[in-house]
């Protein structure tokens, strides 16, 4: 079980925009800059108000924190926001994911190794094997542990009392939880992405922290082409430190930080190779779309889930693609964007002849 939790990375689904850079450094920095407590905790004012006065009422009454489900796209802050938890109950916290969970024994061990508070923190919830999720559903709710024992006619089951835990469990994916499961949440926040303001906020703090000189300007153009995540906005300022220290004098300023960013083909969106190479791929070959996920993962060769989990959103959240019954197209400012003409426009008479 440790040996699986150490293998398991919680960034490996970003790593290309690191662009291929050894990440070992960058994940020990990336600890360093996680914020501790709420407070310190940038944006989502809903998530962070809401949560506060749940862990206050929790920790006046002497109880743990009802159980919590964090859903968003990657790097918004769900790891995070789980270590807070724990840290605000003064409670510890045990960390594993959903797909490292491979029998029922592992998820048994963790639970009867808990004490009386604790956060056990499930990440990638919705990779939960199912009969592995059945086992926590009377766990969660009754702090009960049925385990079978044995195999066969002589197998029996035996119930186990658990200390009064917190679950907290975080998905890129809610619409893959189960409802059984999802009922059992008492509490379930959804991460947005961040606003230009709070990730300018975001930026100055982890350039403090890394002692990185910058300015108003420098913060606001790297965080202008983060895609609204912190966890981007912190790998790219660190990405630009690099050409401030080994091109220029070590400040980040505007010129610095957007002459860093085109290098690194970083475009004025936060929108990378494969984000460009996605929407192009669906207008040159599809026509715009609609087509459905499959082709497009085959066309360009990535797999499906990250497209589903890292790309799509934020190219749906900025009006570039659309999700249709029939499949995804690709939207008029996209084509403004990438400097190619509409459907409308391309559908010139010859082309139109094949429609
Ligand atoms: N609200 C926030 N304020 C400041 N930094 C944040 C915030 N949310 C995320 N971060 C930074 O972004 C990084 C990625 O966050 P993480 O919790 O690992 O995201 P997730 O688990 O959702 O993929 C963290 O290391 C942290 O430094
Ligand atoms: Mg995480």
């Amino acid at each position: 079980m440790a040996n699986k939790n150490k293998t398991y990375n919680d960034d490996q689904t970003e790593s290309r925009l690191v662009g291929g850079v050894a990440v070992d450094d960058d994940q020990q920095i990336e600890l360093s800059l996680r914020p501790q407590l709420l407070r310190e905790y940038i944006g989502q004012k809903k998530v962070k108000d809401n949560l506060g006065i749940f862990i206050k009422a929790a920790r006046a009454r002497g109880e743990a924190l009802d159980h919590a489900l964090l859903n968003g796209p990657p790097g918004l802050g769900k790891t995070t926001l789980a270590a807070i938890i724990a840290r605000e109950m003064d409670a510890k916290i045990k960390t594993t994911a959903g797909p490292v969970i491979e029998k029922a024994g592992d998820l048994a061990a963790l639970l009867t190794n808990l004490e009386e508070g604790d956060v056990l923190f499930i990440d990638e919830i919705h990779r939960l094997h199912p009969a592995i999720e059945e086992i926590l559903y009377p766990a969660m709710e009754d702090f009960e542990l049925d385990l079978v024992i044995g195999q066969g006619p002589s197998a029996r089951s035996v119930k186990l009392d658990l200390p009064r835990f917190t679950l907290v469990g975080a998905t890129t994916r809610p619409g893959l939880i189960t409802a059984p499961l999802r009922g059992r949440f008492g509490i379930n926040f959804h991460l947005d992405f961040y606003p230009v303001e709070d990730l300018q906020i975001i930026v100055e703090r982890s350039a403090s922290i890394l002692n990185v000189e910058i300015d108003n300007g420098g913060a606001r153009a790297i965080a202008a082409r983060s895609r609204g995540t912190p966890r981007v906005a912190n790998r790219l300022l660190r990405r630009v430190r690099d050409y401030a220290e080994v091109e220029y004098d070590g400040r980040v300023t505007t010129e610095v930080a957007t002459d860093a960013l085109n290098r690194m083909e970083v475009d004025r969106y936060g929108l990378d190779e494969v984000d460009r190479k996605l929407l192009t791929t669906i207008i040159e070959k599809f026509n715009g779309g609609p087509v459905g996920i499959g082709t497009i993962s085959a066309a360009i060769s990535e797999e499906k889930d990250a497209i589903e989990e890292i790309y799509e959103p934020y190219l749906i959240q900025i009006g570039f693609l659309n999700r249709t019954p029939r499949g995804r197209v690709v939207m008029p400012a996209a084509y403004q964007h990438l400097g190619l003409n509409p459907p409308e426009q391309r559908n010139s008479p010859q082309t139109g002849l094949f429609q």
